[in-house]
């Protein structure tokens, strides 16, 4: 069957034909720096850029694309979040599911004077919003959230903490380095202030592409975290305060984001809904299929409608790792062992610290690869009894 690849939620694989050709012809036919130059070619990498801006506009329903900003992955997205939003003083609330993109700048701001609530998410990682209402106080500044786990895929209350957030006038910022391209995002129905978003996954294109959608009026109150260059008032020596030259100094990643381009096109193309269909008719059939297994402990909602397609589970007296390691030698099954950068849900979900397996499907699998995965995992906890 060749080589398995579930691992989509680290990144997905393989790339449509569409994006490696969009790169391919961005470096033979283009191949220049965008909004410096002026020559035609430099005009070209520009409106690449442009189209990328408005195609997860049109995905997000965002209004304006120039509200987007692009980052080197979702991590720094959420890095100018939080580093250039809070000040000592400020207090911040997240989850106990949060990855480490969110968790360890927070910590930081944290060791700098912010006060920071972590609310406890249940053992299957659901928030109750409520937990969120009760951890506000005068000086509560921005909810950070994920919109999904990375280990548990569990979906979290996205528009009850929104309206949470909206009540008691706090920044609301999401990280959907999980969900975008994955599952429908409104930022304007969702009220989201801030969504950082990784490129790399399911939008489809390469690593090294993300970036941040900051809502109205936000580019006041943010800090960029790098000056330099734009191509933009170059007469001053300061940075300009305008969207998004404010936080995109320096030569971009344009051949990346012809890719992503590509990518976004693309599922704008398929629709979210039928990804979403597809995805959760995987991990429902994996789910089911792995709860009758003696020895297997599943983590998480079990219900493929309450979370993203990933599928984090332990088999009785085995290490993670040991099985991710003869999953890929025996089965060609490439999969994610250990804590996912998530030490806090592998606490909450009680399974730190040796973590878990993670299977990720995406858009490239089928059916098949779910029944083979499953053949394998009994094929080894038969062996292993
Ligand atoms: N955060 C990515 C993952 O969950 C890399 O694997």
């Amino acid at each position: 069957m060749g080589i398995i690849y579930l691992d989509n939620a680290a990144t997905s694989w393989p790339k449509p034909e569409e994006v490696l050709n969009a790169m391919d012809n961005f470096s033979r036919n283009i191949g220049a720096n965008p909004g410096r130059s002026g020559h035609r070619l430099s005009i070209n990498a520009g409106r690449v850029i442009f189209e990328t801006r408005e195609s997860l506009a049109e995905l997000l329903n965002i209004d304006d694309p120039l509200r987007i900003i692009f980052t080197k992955n979702a991590t720094y997205a959420l890095n100018i979040a939080i580093f250039g939003l809070l000040k000592a003083g400020d207090h911040a609330i997240t989850s106990s599911m949060e990855h480490n993109s969110v968790m360890r700048p927070l910590r930081e701001m944290e060791r700098r004077g912010v006060e920071l609530s972590v609310v406890e998410c249940s053992p299957n990682g659901e928030l109750d919003p409520q937990d969120i209402k009760s951890s506000i106080k005068n000086n509560t500044r921005a909810i950070y959230l994920t919109h999904a786990s990375n280990v548990t895929g569990t979906i979290m209350p996205i528009a009850e903490v929104a309206q949470i957030a909206k009540e008691y006038d706090l920044i609301f910022c999401i990280d959907a380095a999980q969900t975008a391209g994955a599952i429908q995002i409104d930022v304007k129905d969702m009220m989201i202030d801030l969504l950082a978003f990784s490129g790399h996954k399911s939008f489809f294109g390469p690593q090294g592409t993300g970036g941040l959608f900051i809502g109205k009026d936000l580019e006041k109150e943010i800090n960029t975290l790098e000056v330099g260059g734009t191509g933009s008032r170059s007469e001053l020596e300061e940075q300009p305060d305008f969207l998004p030259d404010k936080y995109e100094s320096g030569t971009p990643n344009t051949i990346g984001l012809a890719g992503l381009f590509a990518g976004v096109s693309y599922v704008l193309n398929i629709g979210i809904d039928k990804i979403r269909d597809l995805e959760m008719r995987l991990a429902d059939k994996f789910i089911d299929g792995l709860i009758s297994i003696p020895g297997v402990t599943l983590y998480g909602t079990k219900d493929a409608s309450k979370q993203t397609s990933v599928v984090s589970f332990n088999i009785d007296g085995i290490d993670p790792s040991e099985l991710a390691f003869e999953f890929d030698e025996k089965y060609n099954i490439m999969v994610r062992p250990g804590l996912h950068c998530a030490p806090s849900a592998h606490r909450t979900i009680g399974t730190y610290p040796k973590g878990t397996i993670r299977f990720s499907f995406g858009y490239f699998n089928t059916i098949e690869h779910v029944d083979f995965a499953l053949e394998a995992i009994k094929k080894y906890t038969t062996m292993h009894k």
